[in-house]
């Protein structure tokens, strides 16, 4: 089986003062066991350590960005060896937001998971149309280019979870229906099956993200292909422990 996965995106938010307070509320909540739920989550750069050092150890850590190759003269970058120095588990890459506001090309994104992994690594990986896309028709077609160009990269899917974030459902509200959601990571998990193979199709998470809440996630959750969440708003509140819940 493949163990549910709930991460906390914390994007571009919070002061040192917010952050401990967030991290307390985690630490005190009671949620099912390492075994039943992975649990990361991802604070900016910036608190990182401090997140790091303060958070229970059941609880995983994850950057937002990392720099596509090794570092050197990149001013302002983050590079993947720099996470692993730090002792930092994971990194989210992709995310459409960086796609859209930083200009990050499907190719780009693939080079930069391969660059993690080779680092040592684990990605959480997004992929997601626009509503335009969806009300055209090509939600497949784009989710599969943006898959393949990490695909064609990429020699294992063992330290990758696939995270489907329709941008339309992100800070919108708009969740993606329980049917919605499934429709996708069931294509999804069919891309891989023909790309990547049986055991990579059955074995790799594929999680939700967009406007998931604490009164949404039971729903989705019991959808056979859906693995857990990505969250973003919801994950700097204490209805995240709802969320995390909702793994058993
Ligand atoms: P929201 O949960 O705020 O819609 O954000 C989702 C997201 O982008 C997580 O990466």
């Amino acid at each position: 089986g493949r163990k549910f996965f709930v991460g906390g995106n914390w994007k571009c938010n919070g002061t040192v003062e917010e952050v401990k307070k967030i991290v307390t509320v985690l630490n005190e909540a009671e949620v099912p066991s390492e075994d039943i739920v992975e649990v990361v989550v991802s604070p900016p750069f910036v608190f990182l350590p401090l997140v790091k050092s303060l958070l229970r150890s059941d609880f995983q850590v994850a950057a937002q960005n990392c720099w596509i190759r090794k570092g050197g003269a990149f001013t302002g970058e983050i590079s993947a060896e720099m996470l692993v120095n730090l002792g930092i588990p994971w990194v989210i890459l992709g995310h459409s937001e960086r796609r859209s506001l930083l200009a990050e090309s499907n190719e780009f994104v693939g080079d930069k998971v391969a660059y993690a992994l080779s680092q040592g690594l684990k990605v959480i990986a997004c992929v997601g149309e626009t509503l335009e896309q969806r009300e055209s028709g090509s939600t497949m077609a784009v989710v599969a280019a943006q898959t393949k160009a990490i695909a064609e990269k990429v020699s294992s899917w063992d330290n990758i979870v696939l995270a489907y974030e329709p941008v339309w459902a992100i800070g919108t509200g708009k969740v993606a229906t329980p049917a919605q959601a499934q429709e996708v990571h069931c294509e999804l998990r069919k891309w891989l099956h023909d790309n990547a193979g049986d055991e990579v199709a059955a074995s790799t998470r594929i999680i939700y993200g967009g406007s998931v809440n604490g009164a949404n996630c039971k729903e989705l959750a019991t959808q056979l292909d859906v693995d857990g969440f990505l969250v973003g708003g919801a994950s700097l509140k204490p209805e995240f422990i709802d969320i995390i819940k909702s793994a058993t």
